[in-house]
């Protein structure tokens, strides 16, 4: 078996090269290679300097973070790179690909830098809930300042081989072979018989105010989150402590994070996400969509398709709505180029790569139609019927549908195994999550077809059946029920929100109905012949609609918008709900913010489990991809499935009972699952 790190002389400068795919992970294996090379490279007299390269794709993308959730085995990671940053010989790190996190720190604990000009280096310990604890609060400000550490161990955003140059992160970006260029410098610095040990330089800390302010900023939008709480509290302690202490400090709040349920909880988010959409189908490469529909997501997803390098043809029946969607997209791309996002080039070949027709015929040469028309059974059935005709044997066709069965509109065509869903959320260029629908007949090639097309544009595509709503919406449609039912019991929209928000939801319910706008649902209400006999039903979303409250595009719903956007309560709102409330005979009382966030989530999880047993959910982890990427699930919770597992299911089912006696079973009872899962004691995640 190959070595996962070897050593090889060129010249008198020794490369080590780490090979273990897919990533490089500093893997027990690595780091016990990394450290024999490295004594056989000081023992070697032949030797003068040393540089650490990757074979593959990348530079070591971090640690491998499957080992996080096992007994550590030596030597550990921290420890290897002070011994590499403490090396007799000169070593010069040859940076590819990704350098992320770990793998970043073994860069800087070596003693210069050379990138290749499509390198990205970065730290995004903070998005696995942990803090860099190899060095990385300690060593990163000493080469780019206080500030610089801070923004990109808080963001945990990566920055390109040049940003890493003018910051000095970098010492060069190769301009010949990456190893060549890496083994010079490293000559040069064994010549010269002088090197920088990062852990040696001081702190830049830069301006007070300025710092704070940024610290303060960022540490806001990761609210809720333990990891860069502790992480700035690392990088603090680099201005004050001697490096030998500060990365102790590191050490241990580094083992917090790796405890810390949260890190748990986004590290499964992190394999879920990888490992949604797998299909036995053969994937057909899509290099020309027609796009039917330039409304609200007709645009977006055709701004997705065009940015991942695909012709669209963008069809409208209504001229005057093509040219609106039509505009949309040119302002998108003006936008990008007024904010220096887009060369000129580029804004050009975007644009030259889209053309928008009223005339259903330009469909006739795509490899994929995706239709996104009004969500009306009989236009989409119509439609699908009338594209029989134009489509080529060969093209694949999918909805976009919210609601819709999809095996009805394939029954529109004679080729339903060619007909799936694929299900973006809005905005579409920038929503990550596609739903994608297998309806009764499509087959495994339509659905692998659809996963890769999802993933060329960046998107995470999860297998989901075809039922009203789906995963995402049927789960919405549970937890929007308990919000409107807590409103007419007596919250108000407001402390429902901030109930939620301050829970971890990236906006509370309420704020999201007024930002889709209100009718929308209440017009899908009025279309569905399968919602609960029920006059509390959304009773309160559907009288602000009937006074004309329609969301933030009317200027008001469940709040009063101003001109800028910014929300205010309307105690309009509470009169309106207090006359629902009575004529409904509904007792208004004080509700706290617990059970709010109790019945929201736990009506999440109940629903979730239900779709997971019918087969509608592929796996409990499908489910928390779908809420953490689609509806602003906070993630550091790791998903619905995720929180109930954590929470242990006898502790759900039971809570879900002492619901059921206080509500009754209507919305209340368990799901078959939890309880067999409960009673049994078996897990929702292997
Ligand atoms: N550990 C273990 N496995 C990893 C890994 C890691 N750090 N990074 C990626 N993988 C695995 C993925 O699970 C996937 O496996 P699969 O094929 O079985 O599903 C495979 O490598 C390929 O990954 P992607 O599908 O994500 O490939 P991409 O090319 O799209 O992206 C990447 C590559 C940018 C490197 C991306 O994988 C990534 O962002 N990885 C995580 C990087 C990271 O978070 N590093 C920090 C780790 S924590 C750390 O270093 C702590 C230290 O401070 C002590
Ligand atoms: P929209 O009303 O903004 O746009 C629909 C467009 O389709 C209009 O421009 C209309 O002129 C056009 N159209 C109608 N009939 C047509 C036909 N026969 N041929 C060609 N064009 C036709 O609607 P929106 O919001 O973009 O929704 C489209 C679809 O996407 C719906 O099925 C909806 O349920 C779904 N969807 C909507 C989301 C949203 O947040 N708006 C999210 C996810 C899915």
């Amino acid at each position: 078996m190959s070595e996962a790190v070897s050593l090889m002389a060129a010249g008198e400068v020794g490369v080590i090269t780490i090979d273990h795919p897919p990533v490089n992970a500093t893997s027990a294996a690595v780091r016990q290679g990394l450290l024999r090379c490295l004594e056989e490279l000081e023992q070697d007299a032949r030797l003068v300097a040393g540089v650490i390269a990757c074979a593959g794709r990348t530079f070591v993308a971090g640690a491998d973070i499957r080992e996080f959730g096992r007994p550590p085995e030596p030597p550990r990671l921290d420890e290897l790179l002070s011994r590499i940053e403490q090396s007799g010989k000169p070593l010069v790190a040859a940076l590819h690909g990704t350098a992320l996190g770990g793998g970043l720190e073994l860069a800087l604990a070596c003693h210069a830098r050379v990138a290749d000009p499509g390198a990205r280096l970065g730290l995004p310990e903070v998005k696995l809930g942990l803090i860099p604890g190899a060095g990385g609060t300690q060593r990163l400000p000493r080469l780019v300042g206080l500030e610089r550490a801070i923004d990109m161990i808080l963001s945990g955003e990566p920055v390109t081989a040049a940003e890493a140059v003018a910051t000095g992160l970098v010492d060069q970006i190769a301009e010949q072979e990456l190893v060549t260029a890496a083994a010079n410098l490293a000559v040069t610095l064994a010549r010269a018989g002088s090197w920088r040990r990062t852990g040696a330089l001081p702190v830049e800390p830069g301006d007070a105010a300025r710092v704070d302010a940024l610290a303060a900023r960022l540490l806001r939008r990761s609210r809720g989150q333990h990891a860069p709480e502790r992480a700035l509290e690392a990088l603090r302690a680099a201005v004050i402590l001697p490096v030998a202490e500060g990365l102790q400090r590191e050490r241990r709040l580094f083992e917090e994070s790796r405890a810390d349920p949260q890190s748990a909880a986004l590290r499964h988010l992190f394999f879920a996400e990888r490992s949604t959409g797998r299909t036995e189908g053969k994937a057909v490469v899509i290099e020309r969509v027609a796009v039917l529909g330039a409304g609200t997501m007709g645009s977006g997803i055709a701004i997705a398709l065009v940015d991942a390098g695909i012709e669209v043809a963008l069809i409208d029946s209504d001229p005057a709505s093509l040219e609106r969607g039509e505009a949309r997209i040119r302002d998108h791309y003006q936008g990008l180029v007024d904010r220096g996002r887009l060369v000129p080039a580029q804004h050009h070949a975007r644009l030259a790569q889209l053309s928008a027709s009223s005339d259903l015929q330009q469909a006739a040469t795509a490899d994929l139609i995706i239709e996104a028309v009004f969500e009306d059974p009989t236009v989409k059935r119509e439609l699908f019927a009338r594209l029989d005709a134009i489509a080529s044997s060969s093209a694949w066709l999918a909805t976009n549908t919210s609601y819709l069965d999809v095996d009805a509109i394939a029954a529109a065509t004679a080729r339903p195994e060619r007909v799936l869903g694929l299900h973006f959320f809005s905005p579409a260029n920038i929503m990550k999550l596609v739903e994608v629908v297998r309806a009764r007949a499509t087959s495994a090639d339509a659905l692998a077809t659809g996963v890769a097309l999802a993933r060329k544009l960046g998107k995470i595509p999860v297998l989901v059946g075809n039922a009203t709503g789906f995963v995402g919406n049927s789960m919405l449609q549970a937890y929007g029920r308990e919000n409107q039912l807590l409103l007419l019991e007596g919250a108000t929209p407001w402390q429902v929100d901030a109930a939620l928000e301050s829970w971890g939801m990236a906006m509370g319910p309420n704020a999201v109905l007024d930002l889709a706008g209100l009718d929308i649902g209440y017009r899908a209400r009025r279309a569905r012949s399968d919602l609960p006999d029920d006059p509390r039903f959304f009773r309160v979303a559907d009288a602000l609609v009937e006074q004309g409250r329609l969301g933030r595009k009317s200027g008001c719903g469940n709040y009063l918008y101003a001109p800028d956007g910014s929300r205010q309560p309307d105690p309009k709102v509470i009169t309106l709900i207090e006359a629902e409330a009575s004529r409904l005979g509904v007792a208004r009382r004080s509700i706290d913010d617990a059970e709010i966030v109790e019945r929201c989530v736990l009506a999440l999880v109940n629903e979730g489990a239900r779709l997971l047993e019918t087969g509608v959910a592929g796996a409990a982890a499908d489910i928390d991809v779908i809420w953490a990427n689609g509806y602003g699930f906070p993630r550091f919770r790791g998903g619905p499935m995720w929180y109930a597992a954590q929470c242990g299911l006898g502790e759900v089912v039971a809570a879900i009972q002492r619901l059921a006696e206080i509500h009754g079973p209507l919305y209340w009872t368990p799901a078959p699952l939890l309880m067999r899962m409960a009673q049994s004691g078996e897990a929702l995640f292997s």
